[in-house]
């Protein structure tokens, strides 16, 4: 028989999978580092927090600051509160959590869910006031007989248990060729436990830090921002700045948005703060593509808990609006609906191709008699698989050389043929294909997998902006 002693046995361990759909803006794929996301989602408690609670606990009962009946206090932002809960419903503890209000209901429901008590504090006060979250614990903690407040942000065991686990586990799971650690950052405890074991194994490991714009572990002034979990207005105790090469600040708005691809493209149901790491990662990513470091290079990145904690916020379109999160059309349109939404005047079908072996002259012939300014060139004889895509023709780029040699029509298309079109997913945001018209691409051809399925051009954009006056704002 294959079982578990308890719950507490399963947490860890969680899985590598790679990422390839939101990476690929990033450049081509050959060029570009293997992207990994270690899923810390997939642990009972929903979040890479469950790995601290156990031994935060464990270590109180052995140096005897938690008795059997004892109560558990802690400041949290809700995950630290899952994992302590899940270990204090095995052990018998009572469990009260401090949170600070922007935490969504979602949060605190799971922690009632396990019998934990609650108390809300408000957010934007600094950590020094008595209203804080940090300052309620700690009056609770003093008046609680009994109570002991782990302590996240100071306990040696919250690094200790990354790094036990969650480094031996990436080195493990990437067989030592880790190049890159991303990490968003909140106490710490992730990036600090797992970057010092894996630096003991490779010292010229790279770690980056991604952090909220308005959190001071980056050097930013403090100020109130949305992201959930990371980020702070303090340096903690668990944090060693020492070990981080380079930071990448994210705004709200833009982890927001990457979560959502995450969840979209790669079908990972992601929390805010996976955003905040993803980005950081597509910064780094980029930058090794373009300079050719790509190849050989492997980076882990971190996702620390999943979208079920953010359905009233993160996934909830009304909320996301009303926070001046989902301001442009492009973010929550996906290039498939411009596609559906294009009125033909005549019966044309989604996509028309030029064959490399055809005389240019009666691919001209089709581009009149379908009305439209471009094909990509396949060079396979019938179907339309993207790995025979290997150009493209325009009215623009034909005329120009018909202009100079009217002989041009009785070539071949793939004689005379511009290189093809860039390429996105059907399913991707709008903005992707946004971006690209806008450095002048004529078109961008959408994909189903790896199945072209239709031009998108500057045209079939405004068309269908038009018709949906409403979107975003
Ligand atoms: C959603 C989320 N992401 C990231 C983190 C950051 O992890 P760490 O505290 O280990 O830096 C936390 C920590 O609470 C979190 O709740």
């Amino acid at each position: 028989m294959e079982y578990a002693r308890s719950i507490l046995d399963l947490i860890g361990n969680t899985p590598l999978v790679r990422i390839s759909r939101v990476t690929r803006g990033i450049g081509p794929l050959e060029r570009q580092p293997l992207v990994l996301a270690k899923l810390e989602m997939l642990s009972p408690g929903g979040s890479v927090k469950d790995r601290i609670g156990l031994p935060m606990i464990e270590a109180a009962e052995r140096d005897g600051l938690l008795r059997p009946g004892g109560t558990i206090i802690e400041p949290t932002s809700g995950n630290t509160g899952h994992g302590l809960a899940i270990a204090a419903a095995i052990k018998g503890y009572r469990c009260v959590f401090v949170m600070a209000d922007k935490q969504s209901a979602e949060k605190q429901a799971i922690l009632r869910a396990y019998g934990a008590e609650v108390v809300l504090c408000p957010t934007n006060v600094p950590p020094e006031s008595p209203e804080s979250y940090y300052s309620v614990a700690a009056r609770l903690a003093r008046d609680i007989p009994g109570a002991y407040k782990p302590d996240q942000y100071w306990n040696a065991e919250n690094t200790a248990a990354h790094e036990a686990t969650t480094g031996p586990e990436i080195w493990r799971q990437t067989a030592g060729q880790i190049t890159h650690l991303v990490a968003s950052v909140g106490t710490g405890g992730t990036i600090t436990g797992a970057a010092r074991y894996l630096r003991s194994q490779k010292p010229d490991l790279v770690v980056v830090g991604a952090d909220p714009e308005g959190s001071v572990l980056s050097g930013d002034v403090a100020r109130p921002y949305l992201t959930e979990g990371v980020g702070e207005d303090f340096i903690p105790g668990t944090f060693d700045p020492e070990l981080i090469d380079r930071w990448v600040r994210v705004s709200d708005r833009d982890a927001f948005a990457m979560a959502r691809r995450i969840t979209r493209e790669e079908g990972i149901l992601a929390g805010e703060s996976c955003g905040t790491a993803m980005l950081a990662t597509l910064q780094v990513a980029r930058e090794l593509t373009e300079s050719g470091q790509g190849p050989g290079a492997v980076m882990v990145v971190i996702l620390p808990d999943g979208g079920r904690n953010y359905l009233s916020k993160l996934y909830n379109d009304e909320w996301m609006r009303a926070n001046g999160l989902l301001a442009s059309a492009g973010s929550v349109v996906r290039v498939r609906e411009v596609l559906e939404d294009r009125h033909h005047g005549e019966q044309i079908p989604d996509l028309v191709l030029a064959r490399t072996t055809e005389k240019v002259g009666a691919a001209i012939r089709r581009l009149e008699d379908y009305g439209i300014s471009q094909m990509p060139v396949s060079e396979a004889a019938e179907g339309s698989e993207l790995a025979g895509i290997v150009g493209s023709i325009s009215e623009k780029g034909l005329l120009e050389r018909a202009y100079r040699d009217p002989g041009v029509v009785e070539r071949t298309v793939g004689e005379v043929m511009d290189p093809p079109l860039p390429v996105v997913q059907e399913t991707a945001p709008l903005d992707e294909a946004f971006a690209l018209l806008a450095r002048g691409v004529p078109a961008v051809l959408a994909i189903r997998l790896e199945r072209p399925v239709g031009l998108v051009t500057k045209l079939d954009v405004l068309e269908y902006l038009s018709h949906h006056p409403r979107l975003g704002g």
